[in-house]
């Protein structure tokens, strides 16, 4: 590889801030370039600890325009795109902004990638671009079913991302990975909402019956999946990344409320999402064969990620109370359901 410097976008998110993180402890003589537009969800504050490290720039810009691009992508050997629109919930109240960033972005950052011929370009993909699957798991050769206008988003930046590796050889990767969970989400997510609401004595709104599945991945298991493959996988592959513990939603309602010591009583069945994707299920066995395992065994996760939100209400009780958008975001989402 040439230089060791490498774009990361989405970095003032969820999961980006988290890898930057990662990777400079890891690998400390890269540089880290993280172009965030800062939407809603990206957070400057995720990535404060970082203000000052020689080895870190932040781009404030957009995926979709493709000066920001270059001027971010330019001395970089490789790329990880985090960025996007990420949120279910607000894909089905307008998916304009998930076609723009999810899909539009993904081709100008590939366009980019092939024209200053990258080593490496990983495209964070998710496995809700299967579908809903009711027996069994997902492998990477199984056909992609979207059923919500941000899986379908994401399907389209995970096969026009691996669309120029078949027609341009930019050496793509793709991974899927489950749900995530851990310190920095954005608490309009299952976990960060119903901790921070149940600190409040709020209601906890459960879709439907509350028996949906989701495999949950912690983020730091996520991330170091994405570094091995950076290191480690093919271009022109899939990897799904799981983190092998399916849970019912009830069942992580219930364990919050027990970590916090909170009554049952404020678990809340609301009307379903329409179109709930019942369960995801990956087959992992493709990475394990690599050498990847998960670490962090799910009831130490859930228990650390509760205690880093209790610990950091400093963190989310500005998003919760005084940011604007997220107030009249709660409204519409669960105003009426919660009437
Ligand atoms: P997030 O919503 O927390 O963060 C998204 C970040 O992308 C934010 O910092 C935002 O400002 C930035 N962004 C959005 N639009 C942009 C644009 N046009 N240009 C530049 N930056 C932009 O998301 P997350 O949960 O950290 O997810 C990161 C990636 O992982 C996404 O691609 C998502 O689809 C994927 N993924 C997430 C999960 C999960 O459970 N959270 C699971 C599987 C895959
Ligand atoms: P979410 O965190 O939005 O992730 P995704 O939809 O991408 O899997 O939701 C996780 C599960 O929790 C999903 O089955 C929907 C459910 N859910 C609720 O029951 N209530 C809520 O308020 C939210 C946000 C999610």
């Amino acid at each position: 590889m040439r230089s060791r410097r490498i774009l990361v976008t989405g970095g003032c998110g969820f999961i980006g801030s988290n890898f930057i993180r990662l990777v400079r402890a890891e690998r400390p003589d890269w540089e880290v370039v993280n172009l965030d537009k800062l939407t809603y969800a990206g957070r400057r504050e995720n990535v404060e600890d970082l203000a000052g490290d020689p080895h870190y720039r932040f781009v404030h810009g957009d995926i979709c325009d493709g000066g920001a691009v270059a001027d971010a992508m330019s001395s970089c050997s490789m790329a990880v795109n985090f960025a996007a629109e990420t949120h279910v919930d607000r894909s089905l109240l307008g998916a304009g902004h998930f076609i723009d960033t999810d899909i539009k972005g993904v081709l100008v950052l590939l366009e980019e990638a092939r024209r200053v011929g990258l080593d490496r370009f990983v495209q964070i993909s998710t496995d809700e671009v299967y579908g809903s699957i009711g027996h069994g798991s997902f492998t990477e050769d199984d056909v992609l079913n979207p059923r919500n206008p941000y899986a379908a988003s994401k399907a389209g930046g995970d096969r026009l991302a691996y669309a120029y590796w078949a027609t341009y050889g930019v050496p793509v990767i793709i991974t899927r990975a489950s749900n995530n969970y851990g310190p920095f989400q954005y608490p309009e997510k299952l976990i960060p909402l119903f901790v921070t609401n149940a600190l409040r004595d709020l209601p906890l709104p459960l879709y439907g019956d509350g028996h949906n599945v989701r495999d949950w991945l912690h983020v730091e298991d996520h991330c170091r999946a994405v570094l091995f493959v950076l290191d480690q996988g093919a271009p022109g592959e899939v990897y799904n990344i799981g983190g092998g513990n399916e849970r019912e939603n009830i069942e992580i309602t219930r364990a919050v409320l027990r970590l916090l010591g909170k009554a049952e009583s404020l678990i809340t069945p609301v009307a379903d999402r329409v179109g709930h994707d019942r369960r995801y299920s990956l087959n992992c066995s493709k990475l394990n064969r690599l050498g990847w395992q998960t670490t962090m065994p799910f009831e130490a996760g859930l228990e650390a990620t509760v205690r880093w939100y209790v610990d950091h209400e400093a963190w989310w009780r500005p998003i919760k109370d005084r940011d604007g958008a997220f107030r009249s975001y709660y409204e519409q989402q669960y105003g009426a359901r919660l009437k």
